[in-house]
């Protein structure tokens, strides 16, 4: 635990663009990814008025008489996660039957389009009463640092949820000692889901844990005639997904962060050492990708029409949906080359400052970060629950062996989900990557990603 601590605080350190580096300089290191002043929301954000601010803390009146309408905003919309959400607000609808939920939910792995509606709606002082967002930059340096959320802290005090949370998430929700928003899970970013049937039939003995044995089993699984490995560029973002995997693969858990955090140039030998990887994979995947989302890719793996795939343990909530048994019919490892490695993409929920009724919403945060929230929301959602106190028995084998890795591992914030970089570098880092799918230049392509990076300010 305390080996995981320090890394995670090295990792913090590093992160120019990164949380920890804006709580210790008063002025954001880069411009917010939210350019738009709101008027008049950065200061109910600063000095909250009453109702909505941060000195409420839980909501004032009974559970059984609050009333009114809340809108949860996600995009939880596939198996599993579409579950997951429909299980929270089931335990809220039974603590406050008189509160009308609105699942806003927009479609699309990552936030692909709910993303855009969601700013829309911020900056036209519409928000919701709650949305999806990642921990790390995306809170912090799209919303927080734009004036549009309020701060949580008292929440937090009141529910004792400082003790119940690793103090490594609460960080990345936190910013000038003010908390903004509650973690409801921890997915594991680096995992290789693979179908143990295909694997069986194709005489993969051993699960991958390095590249060279990753295009082994690859090679094996061709011969049989099944796609090695399931892939979705429909949306981009699974191709950031798996080359952020690549880049720790190639280079390590340091060169990572100093690449995130402008120590370290992208047109680096080791992040060329990465693309010419993802260019070595992309020879094993399905044909049909650029049709694709992530889930639909899963299905591949999971009919068998492919072996393995990349993604995050949300796949897992998918798989569950399906009656796809963990451990039985498909596993999972860390992606290879990335073992004692802990991408950390942490879904967190926070009260906007111009919250229609903050009460509704602190009332929902409660949920998400209680100990019933947590234990139906987070088997059906794939991931593993953010509190450290959730009873183990409830979840799979596969989440089992999460959260003792969550635990020991050595881990790193996902850019593709987030939490590492500004979300304008994400964009330019998923147009990048999309290009490179059909040219497959790794010169040009890392050359384009450090003209991204000095454009976005993540390169000073
Ligand atoms: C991630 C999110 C997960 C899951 C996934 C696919 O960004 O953190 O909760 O929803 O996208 O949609």
């Amino acid at each position: 635990m305390k080996a995981k601590r320090v890394a995670w605080m090295a990792l913090a350190a590093l992160m120019v663009v990164g949380l920890i580096a804006c709580q210790q300089s008063k002025a954001p290191a880069g411009p917010p990814a939210v350019p738009t002043p709101v008027p008049g929301a950065s200061d109910e954000a600063k000095a909250p008025a009453p109702q909505g601010g941060d000195n409420a803390g839980a909501p004032s009146a009974p559970a059984e008489s609050l009333e009114g309408e809340l809108t949860i905003f996600s995009w939880w919309t596939a198996g599993g996660e579409a579950d997951g959400l429909a299980e929270l607000i089931k335990v809220f609808e039974q603590k406050y039957p008189k509160v009308k939920v609105v699942n806003a939910a927009v479609a699309g792995g990552a936030g692909t389009n709910a993303k855009a509606v969601l700013k829309t709606r911020m900056l036209g002082g519409d928000p919701p009463g709650t949305f999806q967002v990642h921990g790390g930059s995306e809170l912090i340096e799209t919303w927080v640092d734009a004036g549009l959320m309020a701060p949580i802290t008292n929440l937090f005090a009141l529910e004792g949820w400082k003790s119940a949370f690793p103090e490594q998430l609460v960080d990345m929700v936190s910013k000038d000692g003010e908390i903004y928003a509650v973690p409801s899970n921890v997915h594991r970013g680096n995992m290789l889901w693979y179908n143990k049937a295909v694997f069986d039939k194709a005489g993969v003995a051993a699960v991958p844990t390095n590249f060279d044995e990753w295009i082994a089993a690859c090679e094996k699984i061709k011969a049989t005639g099944v796609t090695p490995l399931a892939l979705a560029s429909r949306n981009k973002w699974p191709v950031l997904h798996l080359f952020e995997n690549l880049l720790v693969e190639a280079g390590g858990t340091d060169f990572y962060r100093e690449l995130f955090a402008g120590k370290v140039p992208w047109t680096d030998a080791r992040v060329k050492t990465a693309l010419e990887h993802l260019a070595a994979l992309l020879k094993y995947v399905n044909k049909d990708h650029a049709a694709l989302t992530w889930d639909q890719a899963s299905g591949q793996v999971q009919q068998g029409k492919a072996a393995m795939n990349v993604m995050g343990d949300w796949a897992k909530g998918y798989y569950t949906a399906q009656g796809w048994k963990p451990g039985e019919e498909y596993d999972a490892a860390p992606t290879p080359g990335t073992g004692g490695v802990f991408f950390v993409v942490t879904d967190t929920f926070g009260l906007p400052a111009k919250a229609p009724n903050p009460d509704l919403t602190r009332a929902f945060l409660k949920v998400v970060g209680s100990v019933e929230g947590q234990l139906n929301f987070n088997p059906k959602k794939g991931s593993i629950p953010a509190r450290t106190d959730v009873p183990r028995g409830a979840f799979d084998v596969i989440a089992q062996r999460t959260m003792d890795d969550f635990a020991k591992d050595t881990l790193v914030p996902s850019a593709a989900h987030g939490s590492a970089v500004k979300e304008a570098f994400v964009v330019e880092m998923n147009d990048a990557l999309s290009v490179f799918l059909s040219r497959k230049n790794v010169d040009k392509t890392a050359s384009a990603l450090q003209q991204a990076a000095s454009d976005t300010g993540v390169v000073q």
